[in-house]
This record gives C-alpha cells, sequence and structure tokens, in this order.
C-alpha cells in the first residue's frame, strides 16, 4: 500500500508554469473594478452558518448539500464560505460601511467551498473574483456591474462567450408570477423529485435540462411578461445602457440562477468550449438581502465571475495570459565570479528584471543547459577573465547571438533588449493590478 499524500478529491492545484496565467487572469478580472473606484475587501474563509442559511436560502443545493459545515470547539456551527456575496453584506453591516456614502463598491477574490460531485471546470475548492455594489438601485450601477465582468473577460482576449440577461422582477410582481407558474406546473407530466423542487421555487424547473421537460415548458408563463412597471422600467433603462456602452448581450427569459437572493437584474456569462460547466460568470441584484440579514433596507448587485473557470475558458481559445517567458534573465557566474552574482542579481531585480542565477559550481556547459531550461530570454554569463576586464557576456537565447557588454552598463542595455510587456506581473505588487495586466501572448 502506498502512503503517499494527494490533495483532497476535487481541488485544482495551480503550478508553474500555469500558475502564471492564473495570477494574470485575477489581475485582468480585477483591473476594471479598481477602475471603477471598488476598494477590495478581505473577508473570513468561514462564518456562522446561519449567515449562508438566511441569506443564500435553505432550499437552495448550494446550502442544503453542499456546505462545508463544522462544529467549532466552542459548538458553534461554522461553515465554509459556498459564495461571497453573504459575507459582504454581513461585513457591510457589521462596519456600518452603509451609513456612509452610497452606493458600498468593493470587491474581493479568493477560495469558496461547494462540496460538489467533481469534473472538469466543478470543484469543490473554486475561486471567484467578484463585486458587490450596494445602496442604489440606478439601472446604470447595474450596467456598470455587468459592465466590469464584461471588460475583464474581452481584456483577457476572449470572445467566445456570451452574456445571458433576463429581470427576476420584486417583492411586488413576483409572487403572483410565481402562483402563475406554480399552476402552470401542477398541470404538467413531472416525476417526483421535480415536483418538490417545484414545491420549494418553481422558478428552478425552468432550468431543467431534460428535453422531456424542456418540451412541456414550452408555453410556461415567464416574468418578462409580467414584470411590474417599476421592474419593466428597471430592465428597459439597463438594456438601453448596456447598448449605450456597447455590451453585447441577448435576453434568457428562462434564464436561473442557483441562489434565492436575485431581484430585477439577473445574469449569467456563458462560453461554448467548456462542455457542461459553461457558465464563466454569473450574478445580478439582490434587492432583500441587506433587510434580510438585518441591514437597512438597501438594494445590491454584484457578481462571482468563476477563476477556473476562465483559465479552462484561456485555455480553449488558445489564450495565455501573463508574461510569455517565466524570467527575463538568467545570471551564470562562473569561478571567482559567483562571490559577485548576487549583488548583480539584486541589481538587476532592483530594475525590474525578473532575474535567477545558478547555483552551485557548474562548467560552462551544464550552467548553460540549466540556463536554457530557465526559460530566460537573455543569458548572462561571467567569468573571472570578464570580471577582470569589467565587462559580462550577454547572450540572447532566442538568436543564439552573444555580445560584451560593460559591467556598469549591465542594468540599462537588459532593460532596454527585454521587451516591456514582458515585465514582471505579480498580484502581490500592490491592491491595485498593474499596469500592464492585460498584455495577452497568443500561445505559440
Ligand atoms: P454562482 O453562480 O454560484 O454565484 O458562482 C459564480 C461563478 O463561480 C460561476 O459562474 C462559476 O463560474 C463559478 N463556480 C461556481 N461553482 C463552481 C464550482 N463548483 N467549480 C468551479 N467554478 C464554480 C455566486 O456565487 C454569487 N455569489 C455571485 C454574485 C455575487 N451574485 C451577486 N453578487
Amino acid at each position: 500500500m502506498s502512503n503517499t499524500l494527494a490533495a483532497p478529491k476535487g481541488i485544482p492545484e495551480y503550478l508553474p508554469p500555469v500558475s502564471a496565467a492564473w495570477l494574470a487572469i485575477k489581475e485582468a478580472l480585477a483591473r476594471p473594478a479598481v477602475l471603477a473606484g471598488f476598494g477590495y475587501v478581505e473577508l473570513p474563509v468561514f462564518e456562522e452558518t446561519e449567515l449562508y442559511v438566511r441569506g443564500v436560502g435553505e432550499s437552495t443545493d448550494v446550502v442544503s448539500k453542499e456546505m462545508y459545515t463544522f462544529a467549532d470547539r466552542g459548538g458553534r456551527s461554522l461553515t465554509l464560505r459556498p459564495e461571497g456575496t453573504a459575507g459582504v453584506i454581513r461585513s457591510v453591516i457589521e462596519h456600518r460601511l452603509d451609513r456612509g456614502q452610497l452606493p458600498v463598491k468593493l470587491w474581493y477574490v479568493g477560495p469558496f467551498f461547494r462540496a460538489e460531485r467533481p469534473q472538469q471546470g466543478r470543484y469543490r475548492q473554486l475561486q471567484q473574483f467578484g463585486v458587490e455594489a450596494i445602496g442604489s438601485d440606478d439601472p446604470a450601477l447595474d450596467a456598470e456591474v455587468v459592465g466590469i465582468a464584461d471588460d475583464g473577460y474581452r481584456s483577457l482576449g476572449l470572445t467566445g462567450y456570451r452574456l445571458e440577461l433576463t429581470s427576476l422582477g420584486c417583492r411586488e410582481c413576483r409572487p403572483a408570477y410565481r402562483a402563475l407558474l406554480t399552476d402552470f406546473l401542477a398541470g404538467l407530466d413531472l416525476d417526483q423529485p421535480t415536483r418538490e423542487r417545484a414545491r420549494l421555487n418553481p422558478l428552478r424547473v425552468l432550468d431543467d435540462k431534460r428535453p422531456e421537460v424542456r418540451a412541456q415548458l414550452q408555453d410556461a408563463p415567464l416574468m418578462l411578461d409580467h414584470l411590474c412597471a417599476d421592474c419593466a422600467a428597471h430592465f428597459a433603462g439597463v438594456r438601453e445602457l448596456l447598448d449605450q456602452r456597447g455590451t453585447a448581450y441577448v435576453i434568457n427569459p428562462l434564464l436561473v440562477r442557483g441562489l434565492d437572493y436575485y431581484t430585477r437584474t439577473t445574469f449569467e456569462f456563458v462560453h461554448d468550449g467548456l462542455g457542461a460547466q459553461s457558465g464563466i460568470g454569473g450574478g445580478g441584484r439582490y434587492d432583500g438581502l441587506m433587510a434580510e440579514l438585518g441591514g437597512q433596507e438597501l438594494s445590491g448587485i454584484g457578481f462571482g465571475l468563476g477563476v477556473d473557470r476562465t483559465l479552462l475558458a484561456c485555455e480553449a481559445e488558445g489564450l495565455m495570459p501573463g508574461p510569455a517567458t517565466p524570467l527575463d534573465v538568467y545570471l551564470v557566474p562562473l569561478g571567482a565570479a559567483r562571490a559577485h552574482a548576487p549583488r548583480l542579481a539584486g541589481e538587476l531585480r532592483a530594475a525590474g528584471l525578473r532575474t535567477d542565477q545558478l547555483f552551485g559550481e557548474r562548467g560552462l556547459k551544464g550552467a548553460m543547459k540549466q540556463a536554457d531550461r530557465s526559460g530566460a530570454p537573455y543569458v548572462v554569463v561571467v567569468g573571472e577573465r570578464d570580471l577582470a576586464s569589467g565587462a559580462a557576456q550577454v547572450k540572447s537565447m532566442a538568436s543564439g547571438e552573444q555580445v560584451a557588454v560593460p559591467l556598469d552598463g549591465l542594468v540599462g542595455y537588459l532593460d532596454s533588449v527585454v521587451r516591456t510587456t514582458d515585465s514582471p506581473v505579480l498580484w502581490t505588487d500592490s491592491a491595485v493590478p498593474g499596469t500592464d495586466s492585460t498584455s495577452l501572448k497568443e500561445q505559440q
């Protein structure tokens, strides 16, 4: 029997070189939100179970079947966060952010946990980049939020997705529609589990993918045909503003989301290259959630974009976000020059050049093999003789060309030959993503 340890089932890991694309995706998605004035929040990865029961809804699959719930040592019931919205609202209420300037605009990124059956694109630890904007029901805010997601995907070069949009009405118009739909469903030939689903939330039956159910749903009443005047005007406003900003969408009146808090504008980004797990992101308004969690009667809107699925979408479209090479420079110090290598590497790094060096004693042949494997486009060889003459040999790995460069001009020389678009893209640089996060390389 093997005693090799492995990561828990259904949890993806991202290692170099793919992890560089992973970081670049998070940056690219976050950048439009930062540019629109959203502030970053870092929130707990687990919360009181009650938050999700009240916030997300007991009848949802997420809450009823997929939560990682445990008792802490004090006997409190805690749950690994399955989604981000409820936690953000809890935090806004707790820290009274809603008493200041409105709307409150926040963004977050990180892991979420759902005990789902794992498959490609469906994981038990998933990552989302999300935004929440609380305290305004202006359709312009809906257009801004939807536009931020669309801009993020587009900045990655993605084109094979569509934005599906609908309105789920409000507490004025939805109950009457819900009753109408319940009556309609009662007249259909449905199996027992589907009837039970209809009882808990009839709207979710509209999402049934089975052909025999779909066929029966053709004449189902649609929420969009039963919006109250306010909701209809709001939805028209959102569509007009999206048209104006050039964000393409399709209306999908059957769009149903897996969480209970949605009202009015609701949307999903669907990618065609991913098979069954095609939802790369989704969100909407949640006009009753603040009050449900004990806060003021304030409306809000947000989204969660699946970072794992966005990476799969990039791969499906042959896109590799992030720097084209893992390094800019590889330093090969030989003999006595080894004593100078850490300082030299430090100078190159201080100039923003991603620099690694050869460690340990090697002959030139072995050293150049290491240099080649490093993936750096430029290799700097410094031997004892170079040191004496005050120069280093700089080799371009692409052309094979080698030039002698004075040591005191080395940083300037390398800085000029390394293309600026390949500069480091580091998530940890600051809360504000780097300026070059949209640099994309077509995969060779
Ligand atoms: P959600 O639709 O449940 O919404 O999740 C958002 C996105 O997270 C999905 O579109 C998908 O890309 C990704 N995702 C969800 N589950 C998995 C999984 N098991 N494996 C991989 N990716 C997954 C929410 O969570 C809402 N909180 C979004 C929101 C924010 N609505 C308003 N504000």
